[in-house]
Protein backbone atom coordinates (compact mmCIF):
# COMPACT_ATOMS: atom_id res chain seq x y z
CA UNK A 1 0.00 0.00 0.00
CA UNK A 2 1.02 3.51 -0.69
CA UNK A 3 0.28 6.62 1.21
CA UNK A 4 1.04 10.30 0.60
CA UNK A 5 0.91 12.56 3.16
CA UNK A 6 1.04 16.12 1.56
CA UNK A 7 2.06 19.36 3.93
CA UNK A 8 5.39 17.92 6.36
CA UNK A 9 4.19 20.06 8.34
CA UNK A 10 3.99 19.10 12.29
CA UNK A 11 0.50 17.48 11.42
CA UNK A 12 1.70 15.80 8.37
CA UNK A 13 5.01 14.80 9.66
CA UNK A 14 3.89 13.15 13.33
CA UNK A 15 0.75 11.39 10.49
CA UNK A 16 3.78 9.78 8.33
CA UNK A 17 5.75 8.80 11.43
CA UNK A 18 2.43 7.12 13.02
CA UNK A 19 1.65 5.61 9.94
CA UNK A 20 5.50 4.10 9.68
CA UNK A 21 5.96 3.24 13.20
CA UNK A 22 2.68 1.33 12.73
CA UNK A 23 3.32 -0.10 8.90
CA UNK A 24 0.23 0.80 8.28
CA UNK A 25 1.75 1.38 4.98
CA UNK A 26 4.70 -0.06 3.06
CA UNK A 27 5.62 3.35 1.41
CA UNK A 28 5.01 6.93 2.45
CA UNK A 29 5.81 9.76 0.71
CA UNK A 30 5.75 13.15 2.28
CA UNK A 31 5.49 15.97 -0.01
CA UNK A 32 5.84 19.42 0.71
CA UNK A 33 6.34 23.05 -1.33
CA UNK A 34 9.42 23.36 1.08
CA UNK A 35 12.85 22.86 -0.29
CA UNK A 36 14.31 19.73 1.13
CA UNK A 37 11.82 20.14 4.11
CA UNK A 38 9.51 16.73 3.28
CA UNK A 39 13.12 14.57 2.24
CA UNK A 40 14.81 15.90 5.45
CA UNK A 41 11.88 14.87 7.23
CA UNK A 42 11.46 11.59 5.43
CA UNK A 43 14.71 10.51 6.46
CA UNK A 44 14.41 11.40 9.91
CA UNK A 45 11.77 9.47 10.32
CA UNK A 46 13.22 6.76 7.74
CA UNK A 47 16.31 6.31 10.50
CA UNK A 48 14.19 5.75 13.27
CA UNK A 49 13.33 2.16 11.69
CA UNK A 50 16.08 0.13 12.89
CA UNK A 51 15.64 1.60 16.80
CA UNK A 52 11.59 1.12 16.21
CA UNK A 53 11.70 -2.50 14.05
CA UNK A 54 9.87 -1.55 11.32
CA UNK A 55 10.51 -1.29 7.48
CA UNK A 56 8.00 0.87 5.87
CA UNK A 57 10.01 2.99 3.92
CA UNK A 58 9.12 6.75 4.14
CA UNK A 59 11.05 9.04 1.29
CA UNK A 60 10.28 12.90 1.25
CA UNK A 61 9.68 15.10 -2.44
CA UNK A 62 9.81 18.90 -2.79
CA UNK A 63 6.51 19.20 -4.49
CA UNK A 64 7.03 16.84 -6.98
CA UNK A 65 3.81 14.81 -7.20
CA UNK A 66 4.94 12.29 -9.56
CA UNK A 67 7.01 10.29 -6.61
CA UNK A 68 2.93 10.24 -5.37
CA UNK A 69 1.70 8.58 -8.42
CA UNK A 70 -1.13 5.43 -7.93
CA UNK A 71 -0.93 5.99 -3.66
CA UNK A 72 -3.78 4.64 -2.46
CA UNK A 73 -4.73 7.11 0.18
CA UNK A 74 -3.69 10.82 -0.14
CA UNK A 75 -3.86 12.97 3.66
CA UNK A 76 -3.85 16.45 2.70
CA UNK A 77 -2.44 18.57 5.72
CA UNK A 78 -1.10 21.38 3.76
CA UNK A 79 -2.03 25.29 4.50
CA UNK A 80 -1.47 27.54 7.31
CA UNK A 81 -2.07 26.63 10.86
CA UNK A 82 -3.95 29.16 13.74
CA UNK A 83 -2.46 31.69 15.41
CA UNK A 84 -3.51 33.01 19.19
CA UNK A 85 -6.67 35.18 18.52
CA UNK A 86 -7.33 33.05 15.23
CA UNK A 87 -10.60 31.31 14.44
CA UNK A 88 -10.32 28.52 12.09
CA UNK A 89 -12.47 30.12 9.53
CA UNK A 90 -9.90 33.44 9.56
CA UNK A 91 -7.61 30.40 7.31
CA UNK A 92 -9.88 30.64 4.63
CA UNK A 93 -9.02 32.79 1.72
CA UNK A 94 -5.18 31.04 2.25
CA UNK A 95 -6.01 27.60 2.52
CA UNK A 96 -8.71 27.37 0.23
CA UNK A 97 -5.80 28.43 -2.82
CA UNK A 98 -3.68 25.82 -1.46
CA UNK A 99 -5.93 23.14 -0.71
CA UNK A 100 -7.16 23.69 -4.65
CA UNK A 101 -3.49 23.32 -6.08
CA UNK A 102 -2.84 19.88 -3.44
CA UNK A 103 -5.74 18.06 -4.76
CA UNK A 104 -5.44 18.90 -8.43
CA UNK A 105 -1.76 17.81 -8.43
CA UNK A 106 -2.90 14.49 -5.99
CA UNK A 107 -5.89 13.75 -8.76
CA UNK A 108 -4.01 14.12 -11.39
CA UNK A 109 -1.11 11.19 -10.41
CA UNK A 110 -3.47 9.35 -8.60
CA UNK A 111 -6.59 9.61 -9.72
CA UNK A 112 -7.85 6.60 -7.42
CA UNK A 113 -6.93 7.58 -4.41
CA UNK A 114 -9.19 8.47 -1.15
CA UNK A 115 -8.03 11.20 -0.04
CA UNK A 116 -8.67 12.59 3.91
CA UNK A 117 -8.13 16.38 4.63
CA UNK A 118 -7.01 17.74 7.75
CA UNK A 119 -6.73 21.32 6.25
CA UNK A 120 -8.64 23.77 8.47
CA UNK A 121 -11.09 25.37 8.22
CA UNK A 122 -11.81 21.40 7.89
CA UNK A 123 -15.41 20.90 6.56
CA UNK A 124 -15.19 23.64 4.16
CA UNK A 125 -11.52 22.83 3.08
CA UNK A 126 -12.62 18.86 2.67
CA UNK A 127 -15.58 20.86 0.23
CA UNK A 128 -12.83 22.76 -1.39
CA UNK A 129 -10.90 19.04 -2.62
CA UNK A 130 -14.19 17.56 -3.74
CA UNK A 131 -15.31 20.39 -5.68
CA UNK A 132 -11.14 20.41 -7.18
CA UNK A 133 -10.97 16.46 -7.35
CA UNK A 134 -14.34 15.99 -9.27
CA UNK A 135 -14.33 12.35 -8.00
CA UNK A 136 -17.34 10.30 -5.74
CA UNK A 137 -17.52 11.63 -2.28
CA UNK A 138 -17.33 8.56 -0.70
CA UNK A 139 -13.52 8.90 -1.73
CA UNK A 140 -13.53 12.60 -0.48
CA UNK A 141 -14.08 13.12 3.33
CA UNK A 142 -12.51 14.77 6.42
CA UNK A 143 -10.48 14.18 9.34
CA UNK A 144 -12.56 16.19 12.72
CA UNK A 145 -14.52 13.53 14.67
CA UNK A 146 -11.64 11.37 15.58
CA UNK A 147 -9.38 13.86 16.89
CA UNK A 148 -12.27 16.06 18.67
CA UNK A 149 -13.86 12.76 19.84
CA UNK A 150 -10.38 11.51 21.43
CA UNK A 151 -10.05 15.01 23.61
CA UNK A 152 -13.80 14.55 24.67
CA UNK A 153 -12.76 11.16 25.76
CA UNK A 154 -9.53 11.94 27.49
CA UNK A 155 -10.88 14.31 29.54
CA UNK A 156 -13.53 12.05 30.64
CA UNK A 157 -11.08 9.34 31.16
CA UNK A 158 -9.36 12.27 33.40
CA UNK A 159 -11.99 13.22 35.26
CA UNK A 160 -13.51 9.49 35.93
CA UNK A 161 -9.79 8.29 36.91
CA UNK A 162 -10.41 5.05 34.03
CA UNK A 163 -8.64 4.17 30.85
CA UNK A 164 -9.21 6.26 27.87
CA UNK A 165 -9.87 2.82 25.78
CA UNK A 166 -13.14 2.52 27.56
CA UNK A 167 -14.61 5.42 26.68
CA UNK A 168 -16.96 5.26 23.98
CA UNK A 169 -18.54 8.19 22.18
CA UNK A 170 -20.09 9.79 18.95
CA UNK A 171 -19.66 13.37 18.07
CA UNK A 172 -20.83 14.96 15.48
CA UNK A 173 -21.58 18.31 13.75
CA UNK A 174 -18.78 20.68 12.16
CA UNK A 175 -14.95 21.05 13.63
CA UNK A 176 -15.69 24.26 15.25
CA UNK A 177 -17.44 25.85 17.91
CA UNK A 178 -20.78 24.48 17.07
CA UNK A 179 -19.56 20.99 17.37
CA UNK A 180 -21.99 18.52 19.34
CA UNK A 181 -20.37 15.98 21.78
CA UNK A 182 -23.60 13.77 22.11
CA UNK A 183 -23.76 12.92 25.76
CA UNK A 184 -26.51 9.83 25.08
CA UNK A 185 -24.46 7.89 22.98
CA UNK A 186 -21.64 8.71 25.48
CA UNK A 187 -20.45 4.86 27.19
CA UNK A 188 -17.55 4.35 29.67
CA UNK A 189 -16.97 0.67 29.11
CA UNK A 190 -20.78 -0.09 27.94
CA UNK A 191 -22.14 2.06 30.63
CA UNK A 192 -24.36 5.48 29.68
CA UNK A 193 -21.53 8.32 31.02
CA UNK A 194 -24.35 10.16 32.23
CA UNK A 195 -24.25 6.93 35.38
CA UNK A 196 -20.53 7.84 36.32
CA UNK A 197 -20.50 11.71 36.28
CA UNK A 198 -22.75 14.70 37.42
CA UNK A 199 -24.32 16.86 34.58
CA UNK A 200 -22.20 19.68 35.55
CA UNK A 201 -19.30 18.11 35.20
CA UNK A 202 -19.97 16.47 31.75
CA UNK A 203 -21.31 20.43 30.46
CA UNK A 204 -18.17 21.29 31.39
CA UNK A 205 -16.44 18.37 29.71
CA UNK A 206 -18.43 19.62 27.04
CA UNK A 207 -18.01 22.64 26.65
CA UNK A 208 -13.82 22.02 27.12
CA UNK A 209 -14.17 19.73 24.32
CA UNK A 210 -15.68 22.35 21.54
CA UNK A 211 -12.89 24.96 22.61
CA UNK A 212 -10.28 21.69 23.29
CA UNK A 213 -8.02 23.15 19.95
CA UNK A 214 -7.98 26.41 21.17
CA UNK A 215 -6.62 25.44 24.22
CA UNK A 216 -3.65 24.20 22.81
CA UNK A 217 -3.38 27.15 20.33
CA UNK A 218 -3.13 29.21 23.46
CA UNK A 219 -0.45 27.11 25.04
CA UNK A 220 1.35 26.70 21.80
CA UNK A 221 1.11 29.71 19.87
CA UNK A 222 0.32 27.32 17.01
CA UNK A 223 -2.45 24.11 16.26
CA UNK A 224 -1.86 21.02 17.93
CA UNK A 225 -0.11 17.71 16.08
CA UNK A 226 0.13 14.98 18.16
CA UNK A 227 -3.51 14.30 18.05
CA UNK A 228 -4.76 15.18 14.50
CA UNK A 229 -1.88 13.46 13.38
CA UNK A 230 -2.82 10.53 14.63
CA UNK A 231 -6.17 10.37 14.32
CA UNK A 232 -5.36 10.62 10.26
CA UNK A 233 -3.27 8.07 10.64
CA UNK A 234 -6.18 5.85 12.17
CA UNK A 235 -8.35 6.69 9.25
CA UNK A 236 -5.80 5.56 6.72
CA UNK A 237 -5.36 2.38 8.82
CA UNK A 238 -9.06 1.62 8.45
CA UNK A 239 -9.33 2.25 4.54
CA UNK A 240 -5.84 0.43 3.73
CA UNK A 241 -6.62 -2.71 6.24
CA UNK A 242 -10.35 -2.39 5.35
CA UNK A 243 -11.12 -2.55 9.31
CA UNK A 244 -14.64 -0.76 8.78
CA UNK A 245 -14.42 0.83 11.58
CA UNK A 246 -17.06 2.98 12.70
CA UNK A 247 -15.96 6.67 13.15
CA UNK A 248 -16.85 10.28 13.41
CA UNK A 249 -16.00 11.88 9.79
CA UNK A 250 -16.88 14.95 7.74
CA UNK A 251 -18.83 13.19 5.07
CA UNK A 252 -20.85 14.98 2.12
CA UNK A 253 -24.27 14.63 2.91
CA UNK A 254 -27.58 14.16 0.40
CA UNK A 255 -30.20 13.84 2.44
CA UNK A 256 -29.05 11.94 5.53
CA UNK A 257 -30.15 13.76 8.77
CA UNK A 258 -32.47 15.47 6.30
CA UNK A 259 -29.04 17.55 4.63
CA UNK A 260 -28.13 18.31 1.36
CA UNK A 261 -24.90 19.61 -0.24
CA UNK A 262 -23.07 19.82 2.75
CA UNK A 263 -19.84 18.31 4.63
CA UNK A 264 -20.27 17.41 7.97
CA UNK A 265 -19.63 15.12 11.23
CA UNK A 266 -21.29 12.28 11.02
CA UNK A 267 -20.60 8.70 11.98
CA UNK A 268 -19.57 6.59 9.31
CA UNK A 269 -17.97 3.11 8.40
CA UNK A 270 -14.76 3.46 7.06
CA UNK A 271 -13.36 0.41 5.17
CA UNK A 272 -11.31 0.20 1.60
CA UNK A 273 -13.63 2.51 -0.52
CA UNK A 274 -13.60 5.18 1.60
CA UNK A 275 -17.04 6.18 3.43
CA UNK A 276 -18.71 2.26 2.89
CA UNK A 277 -21.71 3.84 4.85
CA UNK A 278 -22.87 7.13 6.36
CA UNK A 279 -25.19 5.67 10.08
CA UNK A 280 -27.99 7.91 10.21
CA UNK A 281 -28.83 7.97 14.22
CA UNK A 282 -32.29 8.76 15.54
CA UNK A 283 -31.99 11.95 17.34
CA UNK A 284 -33.67 13.60 19.75
CA UNK A 285 -35.06 17.08 19.12
CA UNK A 286 -32.31 18.96 21.38
CA UNK A 287 -29.78 16.71 19.79
CA UNK A 288 -31.04 17.92 16.23
CA UNK A 289 -31.43 21.39 16.58
CA UNK A 290 -27.67 21.47 17.66
CA UNK A 291 -26.06 19.82 14.91
CA UNK A 292 -28.68 21.79 12.61
CA UNK A 293 -27.05 24.98 13.98
CA UNK A 294 -23.61 23.34 13.53
CA UNK A 295 -24.97 23.01 9.73
CA UNK A 296 -26.03 27.00 9.59
CA UNK A 297 -22.39 27.81 10.83
CA UNK A 298 -21.06 25.20 8.35
CA UNK A 299 -22.95 25.97 5.43
CA UNK A 300 -22.47 29.98 6.10
CA UNK A 301 -18.52 28.96 5.36
CA UNK A 302 -19.16 27.27 2.88
CA UNK A 303 -20.96 29.95 0.58
CA UNK A 304 -17.84 31.75 1.47
CA UNK A 305 -15.80 29.83 -0.50
CA UNK A 306 -18.15 29.65 -2.97
CA UNK A 307 -18.34 33.14 -3.64
CA UNK A 308 -14.30 33.21 -3.34
CA UNK A 309 -14.74 30.98 -6.43
CA UNK A 310 -17.08 32.15 -8.60
CA UNK A 311 -15.68 35.86 -8.20
CA UNK A 312 -12.42 34.24 -9.20
C1 LIG B 1 -7.26 21.34 16.14
C2 LIG B 1 -6.93 21.80 14.78
C3 LIG B 1 -5.97 20.88 14.11
O1 LIG B 1 -8.45 21.18 16.42
O2 LIG B 1 -8.06 22.04 14.04
O3 LIG B 1 -6.33 21.16 16.93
Amino acid sequence: MKVTVVGAGNVGATCADVLAHREIANEIVLLDIKEGFAEGKALDIWQTSPINLYDSRTVGSTNDYSKTADSDVVVITSGLPRKPGMSRDDLIATNAGIVKTVTENVIKYSPNAVIIVVSNPLDVMTYCAFLNAKTDPKKVFGMAGILDTARYRAFLAEELNVSPKDIQAVLMGGHGDTMVPLPRYTTVGGIPVTEMIGEEKLNEIIERTKFGGGEIVKLLGTSAWYAPGAAAAQMVEAIVRDQRRVFPVCAWLQGEYGMNDIYLGVPVILGKNGIEKIIELDLNADERKLLEESAVAVKGVMDVLDNMTANA
